[in-house]
């Protein structure tokens, strides 16, 4: 049934259209109430403004849904690879065997880096965060594959696939000072980055197979979700028809920050400063209480997720196994397992919905995995690729107009220049 939206301004009244989503999302579309009644809407942050309309993700924050292209995200965490479901995000439809056997062959062979990327990646100090070195090698992809209207963007599509897990475990080899290992393509995408990381050049290294598994399951969890920051940026870049790789290299740096893909590290960091404080995680539940702290709980809350997070209740399960089988017995995971207890009984969290995140729990297992705390964002970015990708080629495929918010003026009205002499 098509409903009108009725709008009152001025005295006058305006109709405004309204449509559904295939899952019943209800939307007003707004695209001409500035020249029906000269008003903009106004929301900060767009807490509640559909941008798009996207065919690729489907996510229900009260609910705790998440799907790819209508697909559970528990059956595929539970039955799929990463790469099958990169492919599923990217190309809309589950892989053949003989399609993704294909898929990942294409992927293997573009492993080997070109020089001149990788004497890039050596200019930086081997402090750099890793994140600024796979923001600022990735937008320099541009100047060694072809990028224009005719480009080849399957092309593309694979190398950068490809490239994210070599660029990654270059740097922190670089960062140990270790030569760095030659990709072996006889191994799966997970154990093939596992090998690159923890290997060393020459020996035999094969991953635990566990943990292999559990980094499969994380990256799936992490491959899409829909309008957030990061994704919302890869879509307002390309929007302007800058190339694949400068739009995912602006993902990458929205990423990077603390409120976003950042929160991993910062929740090991946090954790690992109330440890050093003598673990008195009560201290800060409260300090994050109080709203002149400056402080949050990292890990807790979420902008769209109000009663769970879906890809929290795998990845705690996932969490209790690697631990287990690993025997990691670290004392900054019990001040995890503390913190959450006592967030969630604590009526400040509860009455904001705040639970933990993905991220509290992603930031864990790494840690178990051997990962560096610094690397956590990067293994989200590697993770999050296939959606960037997925949501850049819908964005050109359906033809979008470049991204252009309006505002509301709130600085000075006309004054007069004072001559520089006279001030
Ligand atoms: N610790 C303490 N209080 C919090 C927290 C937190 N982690 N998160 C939100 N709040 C409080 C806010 O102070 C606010 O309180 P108020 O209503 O009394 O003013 C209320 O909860 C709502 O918070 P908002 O910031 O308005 O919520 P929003 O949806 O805009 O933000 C966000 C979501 C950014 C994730 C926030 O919860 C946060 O900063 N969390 C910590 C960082 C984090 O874990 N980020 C990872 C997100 S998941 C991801 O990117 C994969």
């Amino acid at each position: 049934m098509s409903q009108t939206a009725l709008i009152n301004l001025d005295g006058k009244s305006f109709e405004l259209p309204t449509f559904e989503g295939t899952e019943n999302e209800k939307a007003i579309d707004i695209a001409k109430l500035r020249d029906l009644s000269g008003f903009v809407t106004y929301d900060p942050g767009y807490k509640n403004t559909g941008a798009t309309k996207s065919a690729i993700t489907y996510l229900d924050g009260e609910e705790g849904i998440l799907r790819y292209r209508g697909y559970s995200i528990e059956e595929l965490a539970d039955q799929s690879t990463f790469i099958e479901v990169a492919y599923l995000l990217i190309h809309g439809e589950l892989p053949t065997v003989a399609e993704l056997a294909n898929f990942e062959k294409q992927i293997q062979s573009y492993t080997v880096v070109n020089e001149e990327l990788l004497a890039i990646a050596n200019a930086f100090p081997a402090s750099t965060h890793p994140m600024c070195v796979l923001a600022a090698v990735v937008g320099a992809m541009s100047a060694f594959h072809s990028t224009d209207e005719a480009g080849d963007d399957e092309e593309n599509i694979l190398c950068l696939l490809a490239t994210l897990p070599v660029m990654a475990t270059w740097h922190y080899k670089k960062s140990l000072g270790e030569a760095v290992n030659q990709v072996d393509k006889s191994l799966d995408y997970c154990s093939s980055f596992l090998q690159m990381m923890f290997g060393k050049k020459g020996d035999a290294y094969l991953a635990d197979p566990i943990v292999a598994k559990a980094l499969n399951k994380l990256l799936i969890l992490h491959a899409d979700h829909e309008q957030n920051c990061s994704t919302s940026t890869v879509r307002l870049v390309g929007s302007s028809h800058a190339n694949l790789f400068a739009s995912i290299s602006a993902g990458i740096n929205a990423l990077w920050g603390p409120l976003h893909g950042g929160a991993n590290q910062e929740v090991i960091e946090m954790l690992e400063a109330i440890k050093a404080d003598g673990g008195d995680t009560a201290k800060y539940v409260t300090m994050a209480k109080d709203k002149n702290s400056g402080f949050r709980l990292m890990g807790f809350g979420h902008r769209v997720y109000k009663n769970f997070d879906p890809r929290a209740k795998i990845i705690k399960v996932a969490a209790d196994d690697v631990l287990k089988a690993l025997g990691v017995n670290d004392p900054v995971l019990s001040i995890a397992q503390h913190l959450e207890d006592a967030a969630l009984h604590d009526d400040y969290f509860v009455a904001r919905k705040l639970y933990p995140n993905v991220d509290f729990y992603s930031g864990i297992i790494y840690r178990a995995l051997g990962i560096p705390t610094n690397m956590f964002t990067v293994m989200f970015a590697i993770g999050r690729l296939p959606g960037w990708i997925a949501q850049w080629k819908e964005l050109r495929t359906n033809k979008e107009p470049i991204g252009r918010p309006r505002q509301i003026y709130t600085g000075a009205t006309l004054r007069s220049f004072v001559a520089i002499s006279e001030r």
